[in-house]
């Protein structure tokens, strides 16, 4: 599967053992990991590359993609499906190398996530809660249709600091 972005030389893919040198390369920085999910290692092994190329590969709901710049492996891209009362919402979240940031590229990789999602009705609703330190990707998101719901007051704790969050989501089309 791969998946075209508006930005030339950009792709979405699936991992392969063969991304875990660039995968460390661009994980293990500190700037990336402030903005995610403490399931995001840091420092970033190589143990911790072979552990999400598994994770990413496991056939399931859960959606899990590289994205590709210049033919390597640029960051990721993913969406962790819901159970239960919120079996047609994701937990969508994204990340690149910091040597790829500033030229557009999280923009292509979200509407082109955002595209796949509705074209395969994977999701009726992607959800990503964004840092209230990180304008950038609210951009990236406000960017791709997605509608700021809401601030999450004191719903983090990260880096040592209690913080807001935000909440973005997009609706896509209705599965079955
Ligand atoms: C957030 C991240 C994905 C953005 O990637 P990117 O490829 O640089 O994003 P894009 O270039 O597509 O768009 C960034 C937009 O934010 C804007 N921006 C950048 N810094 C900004 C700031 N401090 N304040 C406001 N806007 C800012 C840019 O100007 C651009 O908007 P524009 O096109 O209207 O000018 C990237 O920085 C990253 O991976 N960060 C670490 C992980 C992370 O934050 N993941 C998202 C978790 S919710």
């Amino acid at each position: 599967m791969f998946l075209p972005t508006s930005v030339t030389s950009c792709r979405l893919r699936p991992w392969t053992p063969a991304d875990k040198p660039d995968l460390v390369r661009h994980a293990n920085n500190r700037h990336v990991w402030r903005n995610l999910t403490d399931s995001f290692p840091h420092p970033y092994t190589e143990a911790d590359a072979d552990d999400w190329i598994a994770i990413a590969c496991k056939p399931g709901r859960d959606l899990h993609l590289a994205v590709e710049f210049a033919g390597q492996v640029a960051g990721g891209i993913g969406a962790i499906a819901g159970h239960g009362l919120a079996c047609q919402t994701c937990q969508f979240g994204y990340w690149l190398g910091e040597a790829h940031w500033g030229r557009g590229l999280a923009t292509a990789a979200v509407q082109a996530f955002v595209r796949h999602v509705e074209a395969r009705r994977l999701f009726a609703r992607l959800e990503a809660r964004v840092f209230e330190w990180n304008p950038a990707s609210m951009r990236v998101l406000e960017k791709a249709g997605f509608v700021r719901e809401g601030l999450m007051r004191q719903s983090v704790t990260k880096d040592g600091q209690l913080i807001d969050s935000v909440m973005y989501a997009c609706i896509v089309a209705r599965t079955a």
